[in-house]
């Protein structure tokens, strides 16, 4: 087993790590490869294990607050590959990294190369000082490590052509897009109806941002005058709607009573998969959709079936939900079949909405990128409110499915 100091085992792991990635498609160009594979990931996650190091879906904690959230990490390569061949960066470009862990300032530095320039922003003072450090060690001195609440940007480093943000935000704060170059690019994590997804956005003609490419993920939530917290409703023990709309009303009594009445299930004759991709159609197609949480215990007891346990798009009524279900069917393409269970007075017309947006989906939008996500700063006059409108602080977040 290689060591720290065996630098042909650290290698031959970093070259391993690579090939992974690239068979999960996460690495796709030349570029990416030969950053992964210069930069010496374990120099950055200094005390965990060399495999844990260089897993590719591992992101290792560097902090937690006193309930043991986590408030950085050092994120998973699988995902910094992902979002890192969203931006396309290139040699000479002027990139910012909101959120620092050293490591993938490090990956930015060897795609910019010589003629660049990278800024590395965090809120945190350990963390700024860890990157610091870590970064120095291990030969990155010219990459610029700033301590500040990223909601304002780094003017003085300003404009980017790239910003990459690595903490999940549930806004794109203005001076993000004032401090972009014309033909500038952020990739960032925005946290749309409870759920995350990184968005690749490039500036459109209105002085709003249009998605080039998107993906679901997980991040630690951007701190800071920035941060939001969606609405937890508690229905019953272990059982959660993530609620991220202000217009959406529930009644947890309500529907607290119809969780514990019969469920109907009703099926859709559709295939079932993408789930991540299925989940954005389903919470921007009704605007009576939110997320619903279970833990195991809840499921356990039998309260919930499997979906609600990685959080799975509810349909909500006053006093009846329904939710996402699947089933093994060998006459579909994936192997299953898409369905949904139904609780309360009225579960069978609300599992039958539920159906029909899951036929809709298969039968239109069956694959990867369907979707297209649009920013609309303020004060520009945001469209009609609509399933697919979703109002944030800063502006309107617009999903359409073409
Ligand atoms: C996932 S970690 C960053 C990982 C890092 N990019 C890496 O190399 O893998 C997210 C970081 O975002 C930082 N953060 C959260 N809110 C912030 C804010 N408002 N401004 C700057 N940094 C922030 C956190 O302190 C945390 O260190």
């Amino acid at each position: 087993m290689a060591t720290d100091n065996d630098v042909e085992g650290v290698a031959a792991l970093r070259a391993s790590m690579v090939r992974e990635l690239r068979d999960q498609g996460a690495i796709q160009s030349e570029l990416v490869a030969a950053a992964f594979t210069a930069v010496p990931r374990h120099l950055f996650t200094p005390g965990e294990p060399l495999k844990v190091a260089y897993a590719t879906d591992n992101a290792p904690i560097v902090k937690r607050d006193d309930n043991g959230l986590t408030l950085s990490s050092v994120s998973a390569p699988h995902l910094q590959a992902t979002m890192l061949e969203a931006a396309e960066i290139k040699p000479g470009m002027r990139v910012c990294e909101v959120g620092s862990g050293g490591y993938n300032a490090a990956l930015l530095a060897e795609l910019v190369g010589d003629g660049g320039h990278v800024t590395t922003v965090d809120i945190d003072p350990d963390i700024v000082e860890r990157a610091r450090t870590l970064l120095n060690e291990a030969g990155y001195h010219h990459v610029n490590v700033l301590q500040a609440d990223a909601e304002e940007g780094v003017p003085n480093a300003a404009p980017f052509d790239r910003i990459i943000v690595t903490a999940g935000s549930w806004d794109i704060p203005p001076a993000w897009i004032d401090q972009l170059a014309h033909d500038g690019r952020i990739v960032v994590p925005l946290r749309l109806k409870g759920t995350t997804r990184w968005i690749a956005f490039d500036r459109d003609s209105e002085g709003g941002l249009v998605s080039r490419s998107y993906g679901l993920c997980v991040f630690v939530p951007f701190q800071g005058s920035g941060s939001h917290t969606e609405r937890n409703v508690t229905i019953d023990n272990g059982v959660v709607l993530r609620l991220d709309d202000e217009n959406l009303k529930e009644d947890a009594e309500a529907l607290r009573r119809a969780l514990h009445l019969p469920r109907i299930e009703r099926w859709s004759g559709a295939a079932f998969d993408m789930p991540d991709e299925l989940m954005l159609f389903l919470l921007t197609n009704d605007p009576n959709m939110a997320m619903l949480h279970a833990d195991q215990e809840a499921i356990d007891h039998g309260l919930l079936a499997r979906p609600p346990l990685k959080g799975v798009p509810a349909l909500i009524s006053g006093d009846s939900f329904a939710y996402r279900a699947a089933r093994p069917n060998d006459d579909m393409g994936s192997g299953y079949e898409s369905g949904v269970y139904a609780h309360g007075p009225s579960a069978e017309d609300l599992a039958a909405r539920y159906v029909e947006l899951l036929r809709q989906w298969a039968d239109k939008y069956h694959r990867r990128g369907a979707a297209s996500i649009q920013y609309i700063p303020k004060p520009a006059t945001p469209p009609a409110p609509s399933s697919g409108v979703i109002t944030k602080r800063h502006g309107t977040v617009v999903v359409t499915w073409p």
